[in-house]
């Protein structure tokens, strides 16, 4: 049976598994998924061994995606250019690299909350890995314009200059929180690390274009730190990133496939805090 895994550290909270595991009996593959510790100073070790004992690819989780991205014998280009990888599939020759985040985080705001980004002001907040694995994805759907807004903006501007080429046409700017006063946006997405300090971060107000969209790229009980500011401040729709983690299972799963689970019904399940 070809094996499949999460590796992580910790691990065990994982929805992984779960949401893999729905996949695969929907779709009838013959495959098993599991969790797997890492010890911190052992993440190559653990990736050779699964490899060596059926394993056919893997999900890589914190703390380890800039690891498995320079572990990857090859890599796509959008794992690339977010520099980390949340993929890994098994080949004769070598380890392919990929990063499906970005593309899991557009497909839940274009296919599930059916909310397009071409021609819409968009505003992503962090600089961080989850930020900029989410840049070339979110330019792919042509918005009017990007703008990274970060705490410590010198890293914003970085990450601005570094995707200036593939923005193309596309206007892509950096900002403090505080720069970004007196602008409005269609879609903000949060992709700080604010809500595990149980933060938002500190946004001017009057942000969100009528019809906005909040997104947390965070997930958990109720609203977050972010979506409550943004429910404040009248955001016209809110949503969590428990979708985006659906989604760039599903895109994970086709890589290793070659089949496209329906992501509705275990996003439903996870939702109503079902087994999917
Ligand atoms: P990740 O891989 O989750 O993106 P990271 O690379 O450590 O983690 O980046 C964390 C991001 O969250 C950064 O953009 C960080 O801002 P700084 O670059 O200024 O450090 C942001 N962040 C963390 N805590 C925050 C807070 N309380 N308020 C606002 N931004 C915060």
């Amino acid at each position: 049976m070809d094996r499949y895994a999460v590796v992580g550290h910790p691990i065990a909270h994982s929805k992984s598994p779960l949401i893999h595991r729905a996949f695969a009996r929907q779709t009838g593959q013959a495959m098993s998924y599991e969790a797997l510790l890492a010890p911190l100073d052992g993440f190559a070790a653990t990736v050779r061994a699964f490899g060596e004992n059926q394993g056919r690819g893997m999900n890589v989780t914190v703390p380890f995606k800039l690891e498995a991205h320079d572990l990857a014998t090859e890599l796509t280009e959008r794992a690339r250019a977010a520099g980390a990888v949340n993929t890994l599939v098994f080949r004769p020759k070598g380890v392919l690299g990929d990063n499906t985040d970005g593309a899991g985080l557009v497909r839940d705001i274009t296919k599930n909350l059916g909310y397009a980004l071409n021609g819409r002001r968009v505003l992503l907040l962090g600089a961080g890995g989850a930020a900029r694995g989410t840049i070339l994805p979110l330019l792919g759907e042509r918005p009017a314009g990007l703008v990274i807004a970060n705490r410590t903006v010198a890293r914003a501007e970085s990450l601005a200059e570094q995707f200036s080429q593939a923005a193309g046409a596309i206007p892509l700017a950096a900002s403090s929180f505080a720069g970004l006063a007196g602008q409005t946006f269609d879609v903000i997405i949060n992709a700080t690390a604010a809500s595990l300090a149980n933060e938002a971060p500190p946004l001017p107000p009057g942000l969100y274009a009528p019809g906005a969209l909040a997104y947390d790229m965070m997930y958990g009980k109720g609203d977050t730190p972010f979506l409550a500011a943004a429910r404040q401040e009248g955001a016209a729709k809110l949503a969590d990133g428990l979708g985006m983690l659906v989604e760039q299972a599903a895109e994970s799963f086709w890589l290793w496939r070659g089949v496209r689970p329906q992501t509705g019904p275990v996003l439903e399940a996870l939702r109503a805090g079902r087994t999917p």
